[in-house]
């Protein structure tokens, strides 16, 4: 029988795009589904929106849309950065589902019939500024374990803790900066601190298949007092109207709170994707052998190591089998702002061309089963794709091919030679230790050892040196079965590589003309086969490229106008040699293969048209130029583009971080004006 898994990644705040860290997680855990997959496992592989809580109800205010609709946009940009990094969930959902909403409610009711929910009056802090009970989220002070500064009021990023806001130590508003004033409200409570669940979570984390150091870390809430009490307080599980969330049954005017329906959305997801194909959650969950794997960071260990297992065992469902935790990832050992991420986006990174199978290559020799950070360095990251992955591994291909292509047809030799048949033999021979380190998520240490098996092949590929064989008469065998040997050996390594290289694998898959390649194709032998002609695989990366991901740092200071720092001061003389003209858009058209630029035909008095493309398609319809006065700069170098020339640029405003204020705003003189007039 397949091995049955549900996995899962956390599930994102739905007010930001991606930054580097989620694309880190999800190319950890893309990469540990694929080698189940390649093992014969049938995976449920599924994400989703976070979409409740304060934080996105204000945010959605200050955008002028429903939270509905802004969770929406957000939804809208996630298939950019999830196809582009070749990350393959079954489904993306969004904790504002039905299904969501249905689930959260039935786990309540289930907990509250096991008499594991209390309703308390308690106090909380109060804007009287904005006049409003403050969401955690927006009350910040020092952390009452560790005492960090400006920590949030739900948990602390720097320890991990759980609180409530009272106990921050300094409070103070985050919306007004007022010191909040307590006000009584009636909230719910979920009681962990019942005998039952304190002897549950301590067997459930404490029985070895956590990680050692998140283990240690959550014992802690298990030391007991003089009195026998332990660090488990009861969960405050509900928040007051106005709050983006689940009502909370027979409580008017109370909903979850955003932590309580959070990791249900992992069940609402799948859910929805059983729900699509028209399966049965509930049969596929009570089914012992499915098991079931969440993904997440350090910083919601708390979340997801005692008050998730304890939801679900207390209303009667599958506890996970295991939670898998990794570190952060900093830049240049530059460390990341959970909402803002790093200097560098995902987005940034395949915009500027650069493949994103060299990150996934990047992250997975980084990557380790502990709870270490992790640190994408530039130099390093262009040394060890250059070195490895296209230096050892694709070369092997590249060098190989083309003999069997031109001398031989096409087609391998059967026989390989018996230097041949060994060097296969020990590659083959390493695929259950490979395969080992994927499921023990020990990346860097596969990637390690498949690196030392493809130096193993270079080397058999410089003794039998194929460039001087094809050169010398009577050695055609020897050339046949040195290249098919490469070749398999290739086809070896691309199994072992292929769960870190999806897209790279399927190109070699058409290149070799075979089925998609699993693990127990490592066993088999392709023997007198046809292979395709070889194209080049994968290129070296060019650090130049590298080095745009750092330009402009998205952190700039955020006072400078239009949030970009003035240019360097200038002499009139230096303006003078702009030469502006006023142009009249004689027509405007979208441009074949294009999705930023639109084409201009300006007239600026000259007797002869002007042909300008212009970055403005994502702001303006072709036809609401046409007619329209603007100003270019008349005496710009034409400049070639992979559409044709370019004479010249249109003047437009646009925010220096277009992203997070979109627009783009053309010029338009006064009436009055001609085509040709300079603009001074
Ligand atoms: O920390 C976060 O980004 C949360 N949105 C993670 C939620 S994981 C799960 F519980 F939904
Ligand atoms: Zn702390």
């Amino acid at each position: 029988m397949a091995r049955q898994l549900f996995v899962t990644t956390a599930l994102p705040y739905a007010n930001g795009a991606f930054h580097i860290g989620h694309i880190m997680e999800y190319i950890q855990a893309d990469t540990w589904v694929r080698a189940q997959r390649m093992r014969g496992a049938e995976v449920n592989f599924v994400c989703a929106d976070d979409a409740h809580g304060a934080p996105i109800m204000i945010a959605a205010e200050k955008a002028g849309k429903t939270p509905q609709q802004f969770v929406a946009d957000i939804a809208a940009g996630r298939p950019a950065y999830l196809n582009g990094f070749h990350i393959a969930f079954d489904n993306w959902h969004s904790t504002d589902g039905p299904e969501n909403h249905a689930l959260a409610q039935s786990i309540y009711r289930a907990l509250r019939k096991n008499e594991l929910i209390d309703v308390r009056t308690v106090e909380q802090f109060f804007d009287p500024d904005k006049k409003m009970f403050l969401p955690d989220r927006f009350i910040k002070g020092e952390c009452p374990k560790c005492g960090t500064k400006d920590q949030y009021g739900d948990n602390c990023e720097s320890c991990g803790a759980v609180y409530s806001p009272t106990e921050l130590k300094h409070p103070y508003s985050a919306l007004s900066g007022a010191t909040p004033v307590l006000r009584t409200s009636e909230h719910y409570f979920f009681k962990l601190s019942d005998p039952r669940c304190v002897e549950f979570l301590e067997q459930w984390t404490q029985d070895g298949k956590l990680q050692p150091e998140v283990a240690n870390k959550v014992k802690e809430w298990f030391t007991r007092d003089e009195d026998g009490k332990t660090g488990l307080g009861d969960w405050d599980i509900s928040r007051d109207a106005p709050y983006f969330g689940i009502e909370i049954p027979d409580a008017p005017g109370k909903y979850f709170y955003v932590w309580l329906d959070a990791p249900v959305g992992y069940l609402a997801s799948l859910q929805n994707l059983l729900d699509k194909r028209g399966e049965d959650m509930a049969a596929y969950l009570a089914d012992p052998a499915v098991e079931q794997y969440h993904f997440i960071g350090k910083d919601i260990v708390t979340f997801h190591t005692l008050f998730w297992p304890a939801m679900l065992h207390f209303s009667g469902r599958k506890v996970p089998n295991n939670v898998f935790v990794h570190g952060f990832i900093t830049v240049s050992g530059e460390k990341m702002s959970k909402s803002r991420g790093t200097g560098i986006s995902p987005l940034r990174y395949l915009e500027v061309g650069l493949n994103p199978e060299w990150l996934r290559y990047y992250i997975a020799a980084k990557l380790n089963a502990r709870v270490e950070d992790i640190d994408f360095n530039p130099e390093d990251f262009v040394a060890r794709v250059n070195a490895d992955l296209v230096g050892k591994y694709i070369n092997i291909a590249s060098r190989a091919a083309g003999f069997i292509t031109k001398r031989f047809d096409g087609h391998l030799s059967g026989d390989l030679g018996v230097e041949g048949r060994v060097l296969l033999d020990g590659l083959r021979a390493q695929r259950a230790a490979i395969e080992l380190l994927y499921e023990e998520r020990e990346f860097g240490r596969c990637v390690r050892e498949i690196m030392l098996l493809a130096d193993r092949v270079n080397e058999f590929v410089d003794q039998h040196k194929p460039w001087d064989l094809a050169r010398q008469v009577g050695q055609e065998a020897a050339l046949h079965d040195t290249c098919s040997v490469c070749i398999e050996a290739f086809r070896l390594l691309t199994i072992y590589l292929k769960p870190i290289l999806p897209a790279l694998a399927a190109q070699v898959e058409s290149f070799l003309r075979v089925a998609p390649l699993q693990f127990a194709d490592a066993q088999r032998a392709l023997g007198h086969h046809a292979i395709g002609e070889y194209k080049h695989l994968m290129q070296r990366v060019d650090a130049a490229k590298v080095d745009l991901l750092f330009e402009a740092p998205a952190e700039a200071p955020p006072p400078a106008p239009g949030g970009e720092a003035l240019a360097a001061e200038i002499k009139i003389d230096d303006f003078a040699k702009v030469d502006l003209r006023i142009a009249l858009i004689v027509n405007a058209e979208h441009v074949e293969g294009s999705d930023k630029l639109l084409r201009l035909t300006l007239d600026v008095g000259e007797g002869r048209p002007r042909n300008v493309f212009s970055g403005i398609k994502s702001a303006y319809k072709p036809e609401d130029l046409i007619g329209k006065h603007t100003v270019m700069v008349a005496n710009l170098a034409p400049r070639k583009m992979k559409f044709g020339l370019s004479e010249g640029m249109v003047l437009a405003a646009s925010h220096a971080d277009e992203k997070a204020h979109p627009g783009i705003f053309v010029l338009e003189p006064w009436p009055g004006s001609k085509p040709g007039m300079r603009v001074r």
